[in-house]
């Protein structure tokens, strides 16, 4: 089970404070850090500097911070990285949907929190998008010299694998991906089904109620189930009955398990210093990183070569849609190391588990929407679980942020914001936003079906996958999971929590519960 993950103490937390200071002071003078946005250019003589230019727009408001260190004693105090969604939430409502803050680092960054604003990022982020990456993985790759994945391309390498992909995962019919997300749902499922039936044939319990079961490891059980979703949409479902293959996938599961882990510690803690000083939390995530690779490019190469044996035409799959297309095989590998293991992209199956976690926990608190959607799906219609995962999404974005360098100087909102500053949508707070959606806290999945609600909402007020052109390429693959998912469970089950505290959500490289998630299942009777 995944430890519980507590608040530290006032001791551990004036230690935390402490360190975190003098990590920050030491790396801020001995480091860039690699979130810095690109160096400032200069402006052509004919162009106004932007102070000048900036004069004539309404000022966006500023947190005063203190110099070298910025406001991160603050953001430490609210309980440090692991808070940080919670804490611009608490500014927002502070200084409103737009303001600038630094919270270290030598540039302040631009928090945005309103529909409009947000759509209005989009709008400005050029041909070439760019976000900021995740320090610990983008020097791994330069230490490592290592193949980078779509999310850390850039400029014209982007845009051109950015195009295949779309092709691929995001443009066009992609029913044929159905049979495979559906057949390692229902393998995970089914043995849910089972042992929660074993449960409830024992004896009844006190109070004369049916036995539930509690689902064991679930973290663990829906990376898999990401995984193996994964490998079948390019491979067929037919790679799966390889025994090798199974033992391989478990103890992939396992490493990229561990990679988060890893990788979320270096969140709190600055990569350069810990790479240089060969600290064990850096030597730990370089050997995880190590092994992921190999494990990863090994798992692809045996999936290849039990394809090329087994040769079923009609277990249509990624790989046999890009042979059609006389992709060579080289660049089909290229394909798949990217969407699986290059470096960093691990963090989208972890997104998915996690999205999937928070959507069943969600689920679990609404007995009533459990019995509506397994009426819903008895009629083949999807319209309430379709504004379920919407919910979910809206009030769990595992991204809590998305940032944008802007390429150019813009107008957004009235206010004037110059080029390379980094903006930094905040998710959590717009998809919580009274004026976005009316009763926020709660999940009303009416609110997203066309004709059925009487709810004002702005749809952009929620963007789990972003949008625009750097928008989630796998956004459609997790919509479908999600909904195989949650259907096979709403139809199957009772769901409830066992947690006695309430569930709150930290942030460790994506939102995750602050505790361990108890979700208990009883057959459904009704
Ligand atoms: C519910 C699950 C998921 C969520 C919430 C999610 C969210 C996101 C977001 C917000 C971005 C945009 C980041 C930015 O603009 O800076 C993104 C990018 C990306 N996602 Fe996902 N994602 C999910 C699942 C997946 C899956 C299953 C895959 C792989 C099939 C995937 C592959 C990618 C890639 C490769 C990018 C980078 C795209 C680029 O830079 O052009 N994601 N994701």
């Amino acid at each position: 089970m995944t430890e519980k993950r507590e608040r530290p103490g006032p001791l551990r937390w004036l230690r935390h404070l402490l360190d975190q200071l003098l990590v920050r002071i030491l790396s801020l003078s001995l480091f860039r850090s690699s979130c810095d946005p690109p160096p400032l250019q200069r402006f052509p003589a004919t162009e106004l500097p932007s102070a000048v230019a900036a004069a004539k727009y309404v000022p966006i408001p500023r947190v005063k911070g203190l110099p070298v260190v910025g406001t991160l004693v603050d953001l430490i105090a609210a309980g440090g990285a692991t808070h940080l969604h919670k804490y611009i939430d608490a500014r927002h409502k502070q200084y409103g949907p737009i303001f600038r803050e630094r919270l270290g680092g030598t540039q302040d960054a631009v928090f945005v929190s309103s529909a409009n604003l947000m759509r209005g990022v989009f709008q400005h982020e050029g041909q070439y998008p760019q976000h900021p990456l995740p320090d610990a993985w983008t020097l791994y790759n330069q230490q490592h010299a290592c193949q980078r994945g779509l999310f850390f391309m850039e400029g014209a390498e982007w845009l051109h694998n950015r195009r295949i992909l779309n092709r691929l995962l995001l443009n066009g019919n992609l029913n044929w991906m159905d049979v495979h997300i559906e057949s390692c749902t229902r393998r995970m499922v089914d043995q849910w089904k089972r042992r929660t039936a074993e449960a409830a044939a024992i004896p009844l319990a006190e109070g004369g109620e049916i036995r539930s079961y509690e689902l064991p490891l679930l973290e663990q059980q829906l990376y898999r189930w990401s995984i193996e979703v994964l490998c079948c949409i390019m491979f067929g479902t037919s790679v799966l009955t390889c025994p090798k293959i199974q033992s391989s996938l478990d103890y992939f599961t396992q490493i990229v398990h561990k990679v988060f882990e890893h990788s979320s510690r270096l969140m709190t803690f600055p990569p350069r210093l810990a790479q240089i000083l060969r600290l064990p939390i850096w030597r730990d995530f370089e050997a995880n990183v190590d092994e992921v690779l190999r494990e990863g490019a090994a798992i692809i190469d045996h999936c290849i070569r039990v394809q090329e044996d087994q040769r079923r035409s009609h277990d249509e799959a990624l790989y046999h849609r890009l042979q059609a297309a006389d992709v060579p095989g080289d660049m089909i590998k290229r394909i798949f190391v990217d969407l699986v293991i290059a470096a960093g992209d691990t963090l989208h199956l972890i997104q998915t588990a996690f999205s999937s976690q928070w959507a069943l926990f969600a689920l679990s608190k609404e007995p009533m929407l459990q019995k509506r959607l397994a009426k819903e799906r008895a009629t083949n219609d999807s319209r309430l679980m379709h504004g379920l995962i919407k919910e979910s999404l809206r009030l769990y974005p595992v991204a809590p942020f998305i940032g944008r360098y802007l390429p150019q100087d813009a107008q957004l909102g009235g206010h004037f914001i110059e080029k390379d500053t980094m903006v930094l949508l905040s998710l959590y707070t717009a998809g919580r936003d009274p004026s976005h959606f009316e009763q926020p806290e709660r999940v009303l999945p009416e609110r997203w079906c066309i004709g059925e609600s009487e709810q004002v909402h702005k749809s952009h007020g929620s963007l789990p996958f972003a949008i625009g052109q750097r928008s989630c390429i796998g956004r459609r693959v997790a919509l479908k999971q999600l909904h195989s998912l949650l259907g096979r469970c709403a139809a199957q089950f009772e769901m409830s929590c066992l947690n006695e505290k309430p569930v709150d959500s930290v942030l460790r490289m994506v939102t995750v519960p602050d505790q361990t998630l108890r979700l208990a299942l009883r057959p459904r009777t009704e």
